[in-house]
């Protein structure tokens, strides 16, 4: 019998939804409005750009068929600013002739998958206002924007960061320690607010707390970049590794395939003990940073000779970081019927294919 996500593949592509992805010209958003598209769904849109990029959304328009592409619609807006919120709520496609919105039928958001987010633990560490803002206020907007439209379920990005000093392992979504940055503060709070929610309005929410996800179109820019990406970068440009620590830090990091499976689960599932839950998204495998270092080092080399003496270089270890992460994936494999597809080695193949072909474009943009 075929797995749980693909027979909702192939139910959904029979049968458009409407759905609100926040943070959609991001990483995660992207690659979500891909699949989404893919399916033959309606995608309303919502970024401010803060950290997202147009070059996203061009890259998604040439991967979807000209029908599919007539299909979203993109607004740009800021989740601090309630009314942008509630624009985002309704699939409202402009005029053929180009005019704004409300020309075509008119259809309101049943599903949100809410990533729109400041990212990165030092980000929150230097500026924790501006984390502060987007994540619970931003946050709270979307939440009673997506309330008052009476969506059917309200998926949100929370975060394994969220596990902070608890010192168990593998983590498991009921044991939770002290944040150990402003950054997983906030998404602490989300997970609050959206219990609240249940509790109060009846509001059905599932929060899904990535572990480092990684995979095509994530930044590899910029002060905040995630490990992979950047490491990635720095390796092709010649330019030095550092390690934060002895190499020895943890992580399950898990592949952006993961990842549009359980946004589509979790939206979708009809089994009532699955809703108003947390699940961890991961693989359930433990990498060390060194691990890694030699994993994308060896993947390289053939394609880059002048990696051949290349060494990381270390340096202290970052304030707010967690020493070691991997989740237990029971409940989501249990209550959602999520399988990961892909381990670290088979989402390192086609992210390091991803950015050797796209590095240099990139860059220039
Ligand atoms: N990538 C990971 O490993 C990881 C791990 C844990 C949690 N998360 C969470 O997943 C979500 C997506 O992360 P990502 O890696 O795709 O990051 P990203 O920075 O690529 O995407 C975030 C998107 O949100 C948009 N955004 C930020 N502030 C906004 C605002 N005020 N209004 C509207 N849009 C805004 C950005 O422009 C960007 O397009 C975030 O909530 C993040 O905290 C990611």
């Amino acid at each position: 019998m075929a797995d749980s996500y693909t027979q909702l593949k192939t139910r959904l592509a029979a049968e458009p939804h409407t759905w609100l992805i926040t943070g959609v010209a991001g990483f995660i958003g992207s690659n979500l409005l891909e699949t989404l598209l893919k399916l033959n769904q309606r995608v309303v849109g919502l970024d401010n750009f803060a950290t997202g990029h147009q070059r996203n959304l061009d890259e998604v328009q040439t991967l979807v068929t000209q029908e599919q592409w007539a299909n979203f619609l993109f607004v740009k807006g800021d989740i601090r600013n309630l009314d942008d919120c509630r624009r985002g709520m309704q699939f409202n496609p402009p005029l053929p002739s180009g005019e704004g919105g409300g020309g075509g039928k008119s259809f309101p958001v049943e599903y949100v998958l809410h990533q729109a987010a400041l990212g990165s633990v030092p980000r929150s560490v230097e500026n924790p206002i501006a984390t502060n803002e987007t994540n619970i206020s931003g946050f709270l907007n979307m939440l009673v924007a997506a309330r008052d439209t009476r969506v059917k379920r309200f998926v949100y990005a929370a975060s394994s960061s969220t596990y902070g000093d608890h010192p168990g392992l593998p983590k498991v979504e009921d044991k939770i320690g002290k944040p150990l940055s402003p950054y997983a503060v906030t998404k602490y709070v989300n997970e609050l607010y959206a219990d609240v929610f249940a509790r109060t309005y009846g509001f059905n929410t599932i929060g899904l707390r990535y572990f480092n996800v990684f995979g095509p179109r994530q930044d590899p820019n910029g002060a905040y970049a995630a490990v992979i990406p950047k490491w990635i970068a720095s390796m092709i440009k010649g330019e030095p590794v550092y390690i934060n620590g002895d190499g020895e830090t943890s992580r399950d990091f898990c592949f952006i395939d993961n990842v549009r499976q359980i946004n589509l689960l979790a939206a979708t599932t009809e089994n009532p003990e699955a809703v108003n839950q947390v699940y961890n998204v991961a693989v359930g495998d433990r990498t060390t940073l060194n691990q890694l270092y030699e994993q994308l080092h060896l993947n390289l080399l053939s394609r880059y000779p002048h990696l051949k003496n290349a060494k990381p270089v270390y340096r202290d270890f970052r304030a707010g970081d967690v020493r070691h992460s991997l989740a237990d994936i029971s409940k989501a494999a249990t209550l959602l019927g999520y399988q990961p597809t892909h381990r670290i080695g088979e989402g390192l193949k086609v992210a390091m294919g991803w950015y050797v072909q796209h590095l240099t474009q990139q860059d220039k943009a």
